[in-house]
């Protein structure tokens, strides 16, 4: 698995969906598992641009390949999240897509701010943040692209399988990228791959808490991944993982479906519960309307002036 930078900023652009039978989506039913984990992976894909200004506040961003990376990736992601969204309202969810990130957003509230100043303070004190930062870039794109592909085997849907396929093969660029990148860095560098090992066993947690909450991360996972090819594929995840000098025999993934299992088992509503109530939408905040945090503070279809 090579990645070249000169190629992949070449060849970067907007998700392809010519051809995606759009007008079938309605053909085929979705389960209610389905629907609520592509309400979760709609989010975190919409969330991008935040996780991305926490980034840029690092000293990873010293370094322009990584920038110019993150440039066109974060342009990429934007189009997995547009094209999940539309899927959705085609498929006869009613909601506005702005809106709905709004919402995500505010509601993240104080925690957010917390989050960025402690990642950037982090960065400044700790000399291989990189190595951190880009061995949880890998995991997070191999997990989404295994959890997108996992959702194809689940739904069973073609027009689903059409449009995931394609997201799948951006994912499968950024995770090369990450991979790559966290291998040059660790490579012959001790130091640098105990902090790895340390912050990975310690402060990893799956791609979207944090955003989701605890229950929503495990009724993905658990939806699936809670079968003998499931865990297996997570299994595979962190034998991949483990390939980066360090790592050798690191286990996350499956330790998350691990003690998914076990919150369950204490209670057996647990995760499931939000699926069958179908859990997906978004309370807007509960302090400061969207309209005081975006620049839209006319409502919604109303009429601009000027226009
Ligand atoms: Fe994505
Ligand atoms: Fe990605």
């Amino acid at each position: 698995m090579s990645f070249s930078i000169e190629r992949y900023k070449e060849e970067s652009r907007k998700l392809d969906t010519a051809g995606i039978d759009w007008q079938a989506v309605t053909a085929n039913p979705l389960s209610k598992g389905d629907l609520f984990c592509l309400h979760y992976m709609m989010d975190i894909e919409n969330h991008v641009p935040l996780y991305l200004s926490h980034l840029l506040v690092t000293r990873a961003c010293m370094d322009p390949i990584l920038t110019a990376f993150l440039a066109c990736w974060n342009y990429e992601e934007l189009w997995h999240g547009e094209n999940i969204g539309k899927f959705l309202n085609l498929y006869g969810i009613k909601f506005d897509t702005q809106d709905r990130i709004a919402n995500v957003r505010a509601n993240l509230g104080f925690q957010n701010s917390v989050s960025l100043l402690s990642t950037m303070l982090g960065s400044w004190l700790l000399k291989d943040f990189s190595a951190v930062y880009l061995t949880i870039g890998a995991i997070n794109e191999l997990s989404t692209l295994t959890g997108y592909a996992a959702l194809i085997r689940k739904s069973g849907h073609p027009v689903l399988k059409d449009l995931l396929g394609r997201i799948i093969k951006d994912e499968r660029r950024h995770f090369a990228f990450y991979f790559n990148s966290a291998k040059e860095w660790l490579t012959d560098n001790e130091k640098a791959q105990r902090v790895d090992r340390w912050m990975l066993d310690r402060v990893w947690v799956p791609v979207g808490q944090g955003v989701k909450t605890q229950e929503q991360v495990d009724a993905l996972a658990l939806y699936l991944f809670d079968d003998e090819q499931g865990e297996e594929e997570l299994l595979g995840i962190d034998e991949k993982i483990g390939r980066l000098p360090g790592l050798a025999n690191i286990k996350l993934m499956s330790r998350a479906l691990y003690a998914a299992r076990e919150r369950r088992r204490q209670n057996p509503e647990w995760a499931t519960r939000l699926i069958e109530n179908e859990e997906w939408a978004i309370a807007p905040p509960k302090k400061s309307p969207i309209g005081e945090l975006t620049t839209r503070r006319t409502h919604v279809g109303a009429a601009i002036e000027g226009t």
